[in-house]
């Protein structure tokens, strides 16, 4: 295990989190943490992080930089010059 995901992952069911805003993550895990927010899998999971771990796993995933494709194709790329 070295922390990083095979994939970003695929299902419709779990959120992507990857580069998400740090403080958005925070706020989330600590609302499934003392129950504001209930889903049995995360409340469970939150549950056993402390706001440390919280702190950490947000920052986490919040630095992850990813980079994006647009879907150009090699005739419609601009032209940069002649
Ligand atoms: C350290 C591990 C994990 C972290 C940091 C994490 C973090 C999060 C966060 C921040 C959200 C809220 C996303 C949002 O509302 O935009 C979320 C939701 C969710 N996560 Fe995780 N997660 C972890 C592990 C898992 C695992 C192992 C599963 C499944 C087996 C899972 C399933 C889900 C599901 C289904 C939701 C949506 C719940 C809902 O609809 O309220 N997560 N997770």
């Amino acid at each position: 295990m070295d922390g990083q995901a095979a994939s970003g992952g695929n299902s419709p069911l779990i959120p992507n989190i990857t580069a998400q805003n740090k403080e958005y993550l925070i706020a989330r895990l600590e609302d499934y943490k003392s129950g504001k927010i209930n889903h049995p899998q995360m409340s469970l999971i939150a549950q056993m992080l402390s706001s440390e771990d919280i702190k950490n796993v947000s920052e986490w995933y919040s630095k992850i930089e990813i980079t994006i494709k647009l879907p150009f194709d090699e005739i419609n790329k601009p032209k940069l010059k002649e």
